[in-house]
């Protein structure tokens, strides 16, 4: 049976990025993968120029049960941290908006920089090994040992990262197996779900489906937060920045609140207008401020009536107030798994040192990355946290 210091499951961000270290350190690391190709999802990720980290990481931009866990991996690894790492390279790089880091070239130069990593740590990476089952045992010196079952190798090591990830893009490998892993471990798993997702249309809103590719800047509110950004229309639903931000905060069965004009206000625009062009159509204003195809819709739909703004009277000014600055929308639910960039939810970070990545009941198992009860704001920070968490393991092993 062969023999490792650290076997790590899963290459994606997380894994490759914690075995480039221990490899680096002089430890024997194993990353056995599913899938045909390393880092998978680095390689889709950021439409192509993977936006690998931010300008501006801080805790706040997480989601965690515990949520103190993240500050000592985060602190300890930071994204200037990676940004240097990234400069090493010679990648050339650029802020997108809100201090979003992307490639210029291709999201490739991430994937190649840190397979470049595991080659300088001799790194031994072994593709198309779905794992299939763990096992632990106690050798005579009392010392954990884990035994990791493959569909044709079995493998031995005294640590063992779990980087499995979460269940988002079935299509890129995904599986439960960390899930899986915790429960035969005893620790709990807060409950998943997909995040950073679009939402899907209720029946009396698919008329909004025609509109499909028509983008606007709105606010988006919940009883959380609020994110101001560009939302989008699609077949399904509504999805862009601001509507996958306000999803890693929505509950099944609540209403959001959309500001469809949130650097201006529409009462302020009518009544100007209303002195200096009593005449103008409310049509007309509408379409200065707003997609074209969006105002006739609403007056298709009869959710607006158009008239000369003199004639618009109080009752017609609140309502249009309301129309255009709360429009409250309820999803019929979200696009799930299939189109969400992350898993909510996860191991539950109670049970793992927060400065190693260690379950704390069980020595020498470690759990990093997605699979984790951490999930990130959209705009690099999902990345941020995958090094971050594979760099305090890698430190603590
Ligand atoms: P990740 O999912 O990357 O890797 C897990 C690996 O484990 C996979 O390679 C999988 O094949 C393997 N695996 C699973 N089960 C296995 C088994 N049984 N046996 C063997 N191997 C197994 N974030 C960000 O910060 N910036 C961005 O631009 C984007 N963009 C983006 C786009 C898209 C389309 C998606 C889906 C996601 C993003 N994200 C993102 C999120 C980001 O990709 C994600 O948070 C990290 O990849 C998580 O890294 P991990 O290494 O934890 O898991």
């Amino acid at each position: 049976m062969k023999q490792y210091d650290v076997i790590i499951i899963g290459a994606g961000a997380a894994g490759l990025f914690c075995a480039a270290q221990l490899g680096q350190n002089g430890l024997s690391v194993l990353l056995l993968d599913n899938g045909k190709k390393i880092g998978r999802k680095i390689l889709m990720s950021g439409g192509g120029y993977c936006n690998f980290t931010n300008l501006d990481v801080s805790p706040n931009h997480y989601l965690c049960q515990n949520r103190h866990f993240v500050k000592s991996a985060l602190s300890r690894y930071t994204n200037w941290d990676f940004i240097a790492l990234v400069a090493s390279y010679g990648i050339a790089y650029h802020e997108k908006e809100l201090g979003q880091l992307f490639c210029d070239e291709s999201s490739q130069q991430i994937v190649d920089l840190l397979q470049a990593e595991c080659e300088k740590g001799k790194v031994d990476i072994q593709l198309r090994q779905a794992v299939l089952s763990i096992e632990k045992f106690t050798n005579d010196k009392s010392a954990n040992f884990f035994q990791v079952q493959t569909a044709c190798d079995s493998f031995q090591t005294e640590n063992l990262v779990i980087a499995t990830g979460g269940l988002s893009m079935p299509g890129l490998g995904a599986s439960p197996l960390g899930y899986k892993i915790a429960e035969q471990f005893d620790i709990p798993i807060v409950p998943i779900r997909a995040s950073l997702v679009p939402f899907t249309w209720k029946e009396f809103d698919k008329p909004f489906a025609a509109l499909s590719g028509i983008s606007l800047p709105v606010s988006v509110t919940n009883r959380e937060k609020t994110f101001v950004n560009q939302m989008l229309f699609t077949h399904r639903g509504l999805s862009g920045p601001a509507i996958l931000q306000i999803s890693n905060y929505w509950d099944m069965g609540e209403t959001v609140e959309i500001d469809l004009l949130p650097s201006e206000s529409i009462y302020d625009i009518l009544q100007e207008l209303r002195q200096s062009s009593p005449k103008l159509q409310l049509k007309t204003v509408l379409s200065r401020h707003f997609p074209k195809k969006l105002v006739e819709l609403w007056f298709e739909q009869k959710q607006l009536e158009d008239k000369a703004i003199a004639q618009l009277s109080k009752a017609n000014m609140d309502f249009l107030v309301n129309f255009i600055h709360h429009w409250q929308f309820l999803p019929n639910g979200t696009e799930g798994y299939r189109t969400a960039e992350v898993t909510m939810g996860g191991v539950d970070t109670n049970y793992i040192s927060s400065k190693t990545m260690e379950v704390k009941n069980t020595q020498g198992l470690y759990f990093i990355g997605e699979v984790l009860d951490v999930t990130g704001w959209l705009g690099g920070y999902n990345f941020q946290w995958a090094w971050s968490s594979a760099y305090a393991c890698a430190m603590g092993i």
